[in-house]
């Protein structure tokens, strides 16, 4: 069977055992990714920079082509489903982290988001959003994310200011968020 094929198995799979968790039919799509990616200067060196609900590392490996040798990647992920591959992706600079992103507690200079904000219970959602204002307020950093619709405005705009980007090639389309908490601007 094709690789892509696996990989989109994995997620369907995925989705049936915990919706709400999961969020998605299938990975991200490159062009997602890179619109992501492009959210950021990577010219900075020795950035520690955070990835929430990684899936397989379709965003992950995006992530480290565009990172400098020294910086670090820590990637959050909750559900085994994916831990052997992210487990596979060979480059020290990745550390996969197998807790909830509610556990977020280092000093990251960018977090990139991919968790279904929407479908997960609110108190999970209202307490990573806070997590992450509170780590980017002190380093000066920003928020990056996608969500498939609009409705996290409100709640974003409680802690962020933020702009978006709408990205059409990708299964649903998806809007991307850039967010730095309120008060800092970048
Ligand atoms: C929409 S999928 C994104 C997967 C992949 N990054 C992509 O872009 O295709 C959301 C991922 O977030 C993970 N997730 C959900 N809640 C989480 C949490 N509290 N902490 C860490 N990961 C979580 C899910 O298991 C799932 O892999």
């Amino acid at each position: 069977m094709p690789q892509h094929y696996k990989k989109h198995l994995k997620y369907l799979n995925g989705f049936i055992q915990s919706p709400r968790s999961i969020g998605t039919l299938i990975p991200s799509s490159p062009t997602l990714c890179k619109a992501m990616i492009a959210e950021m200067d990577w010219q900075q060196a020795d950035l520690k920079v955070a990835e929430l609900g990684a899936g397989d590392g379709v965003l992950t490996k995006h992530l480290l082509k565009a990172m400098s040798e020294d910086s670090k990647l820590c990637a959050y992920e909750i559900n085994p489903l994916f831990f052997e591959d992210l487990d596979h992706i060979d480059d020290a600079r990745l550390h996969v982290c197998k807790i909830s992103a509610e556990k977020l507690d280092q000093p990251f200079n960018v977090i990139f988001s991919c968790l279904p904000f929407l479908s997960l219970p609110l108190r999970v959602s209202l307490k990573i959003l806070q997590s992450v204002m509170k780590i980017l307020q002190k380093t000066g950093g920003c928020f990056v994310l996608f969500q498939y619709t609009q409705k996290m405005e409100r709640v974003l705009s409680r802690y962020f200011d933020w702009e978006r980007k709408l990205v059409m090639k990708n299964f649903p389309p998806a809007y991307v968020y850039r967010c730095t908490p309120k008060g800092i601007s970048s």
